[in-house]
C-alpha cells in the first residue's frame, strides 16, 4: 500500500489553490511567501455568509438558501436576482455557478466587483445562483450526521455528480420554472460532464460553460504529483486518520513541511509546476484568497481524484478490493462514466489555458475527442495561451478575455 501517493496528489491540489503567483505588473510578487512554510497557513474563514461578506457590500441584492440533497447534506446557495442597478423584470434566465475542489462559492467574488463573474452576469440581466459543495465552510451540515463524525465525509465526487448537482438543479428549476445555464470551473466541469453522461440534469440544462475543464487528468504535468498518484493504490483509507481533508489543518500543514524538507523536493519549483503559471492575478485578491479559502473536502474525494490521474479512465470510486466493488457496483471494477453519452445537442462553451498544469492541453484534447460527435455549432472552444488554472476565476482581465465570451454564448441560447 502506498499511501504516500495520496497526500502528494492532495498536496498538488492544495498547492493549486495556494500557489497563485500574482502578475508582477499588478503588485509586488509574493510567490516566495505563498508556499508551505509555517503551519499557520491562513486566517480563519469569514464567519458571515457569502451574501453578507461578498455580495451585499457591493450594493447587490442577495439571498441565502439551503438545499438538501437526497443523501441529507444541507448545501448553502446564494442567489443574486438582479444587477446593481436593480429592476429588469422577473423573467430572467437562471445561471448556476459551480466552483472546483478545495474552494467554495466565495472564490468567484474576490476581485473588485466589476471583475467578478457572478456580479457581471447579474448586471447583464441574469438570475445568478452560486453553489457551495458539501464539506465547504457554509455547507458543513447534514440532516443527521455531524461533521465530527467520519461518516459525514464518506463521499467522493461521485456524490457531487449523483446528489449535489441534481439537488441544485431541482431547486433552481423549482424556484424559476426555467432551464438553467451552467458555469463550472475545474472539478465543477468534471461533475457536470459525468452527471450529463448518466442522463442527469439533461432535462433542466439549457447550456454549459466549462472553464479550465478537467475530465481526464493523466497528462497533469506535475512530476511529483503524477508519480505519487500513479503509485497510489486505492483503498478505503483516511489521510492521517482523518475523514476530512482540511487543507488548513495542522496534519496537512505538518505533512507539507515534512515533504518540503525532503531532499530533492523544491517547493518553490513545485508550486509553479503544479499550478501552471497564472498570468494575471491581483495581489490583493491573492491575499483575500489566502484569508478565505482553501476549504475542506473529504479525503475520499482526494483519493478518487488520485485514481482519476492514475487510471486515465473516468470511473466511479474504486474501492480497490474486488469484493467491495462487487458489493457497491455489482462488478469487480467501478463503472465508467462514458462521456460519449452526453446528449449531442447541448450547447457547450469550453475555455482552456495554455499554461494550465492541471487541465493539461493534451487532456483537454482527449475530452474534445470524446465530444467529437457533438452537433456542429453546439460546441464552442476557446484557447487562451497565457492562462493557467486560477486565471479563469480571478484573472484581472478575465472579464475581457473570458466572461464577455460567456455572456454572448449565453445570450445566443435565448
Ligand atoms: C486589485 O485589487 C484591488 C483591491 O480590490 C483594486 O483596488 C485594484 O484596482 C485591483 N487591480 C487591478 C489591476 O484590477
Ligand atoms: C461509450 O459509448 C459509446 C456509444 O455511446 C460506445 O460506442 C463506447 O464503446 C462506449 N465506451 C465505453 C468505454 O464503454
Amino acid at each position: 500500500m502506498s499511501v504516500g501517493g495520496l497526500p502528494s496528489f492532495a498536496l498538488g491540489c492544495f498547492l493549486l489553490v495556494l500557489a497563485i503567483e500574482p502578475h508582477v505588473a499588478h503588485g509586488s510578487s509574493r510567490s516566495s511567501t505563498l508556499g508551505v512554510g509555517g503551519g499557520g497557513i491562513a486566517a480563519p474563514p469569514a464567519t458571515e455568509g457569502i451574501c453578507a461578506s461578498s455580495v451585499a457590500i457591493h450594493g447587490y441584492k442577495c439571498q441565502e438558501f439551503d438545499v438538501v440533497t437526497q443523501d441529507g447534506y444541507i448545501l448553502s446557495v446564494q442567489r443574486i436576482p438582479e444587477g446593481r442597478a436593480g429592476g429588469g423584470g422577473t423573467n430572467k434566465q437562471p445561471v448556476l455557478i459551480q466552483h472546483g475542489v478545495l474552494v467554495d462559492g466565495m472564490t468567484w467574488l474576490l476581485n473588485p466587483p466589476e471583475q467578478d463573474l457572478p456580479l457581471i452576469l447579474a448586471d447583464n440581466g441574469f438570475d445568478v445562483w452560486i453553489a457551495n459543495s458539501r464539506g465547504t465552510q457554509f455547507s458543513r451540515r447534514h440532516t443527521s450526521l455531524d461533521p465530527l463524525n467520519p461518516d459525514f465525509w464518506d463521499w467522493s465526487w461521485d456524490e457531487l455528480v449523483a446528489f449535489d448537482l441534481p439537488a441544485m438543479f431541482d431547486f433552481i428549476h423549482g424556484k424559476t420554472g426555467k432551464k438553467i445555464d451552467y458555469v463550472g470551473h475545474s472539478l465543477g466541469t468534471l461533475i457536470a460532464l459525468a452527471s450529463l453522461s448518466e442522463g442527469r440534469l439533461v432535462d433542466k440544462l439549457q447550456s454549459a460553460v466549462l472553464l479550465s475543464p478537467v475530465a481526464y487528468l493523466s497528462h497533469m504535468t506535475t512530476a511529483l504529483g503524477v508519480h505519487a498518484a500513479k503509485a497510489f493504490v486505492g483503498e478505503i483509507t483516511t489521510l492521517f486518520g482523518l475523514a476530512e481533508f482540511n487543507p488548513k489543518g495542522e496534519p496537512v500543514a505538518n505533512f507539507l513541511q515534512a515533504l518540503c524538507a525532503y531532499p530533492g523536493v523544491d517547493c518553490y519549483d513545485l508550486l509553479v509546476a503544479l499550478t501552471g503559471k497564472n498570468c494575471c492575478l491581483n495581489v490583493s485578491t491573492v491575499d483575500l484568497f489566502l484569508e478565505r479559502e482553501p476549504q475542506s473536502t473529504s479525503t475520499k474525494n482526494m483519493v478518487h481524484l488520485a485514481q482519476t490521474v492514475r487510471d486515465s479512465v473516468l470511473a466511479k470510486y474504486d474501492y480497490g478490493i474486488a469484493g467491495f466493488n462487487m458489493m457497491h457496483y455489482g462488478d469487480v471494477r467501478p463503472p465508467v462514466y462514458n462521456l460519449s453519452n452526453i446528449p449531442r445537442d447541448i450547447p457547450i462553451f469550453l475555455s482552456y489555458g495554455g499554461e494550465d498544469a492541471l487541465s493539461d492541453t493534451k487532456d483537454v484534447q482527449r475530452l474534445l475527442d470524446s465530444l467529437k460527435l457533438h452537433d456542429v455549432g453546439k460546441l464552442n472552444v476557446q484557447f487562451i495561451k497565457d492562462y493557467a488554472h486560477a486565471d479563469f476565476i480571478m484573472g484581472v482581465n478575465a472579464k475581457d478575455i473570458v466572461y464577455n465570451q460567456v455572456l454572448s454564448f449565453f445570450k445566443n441560447q435565448q
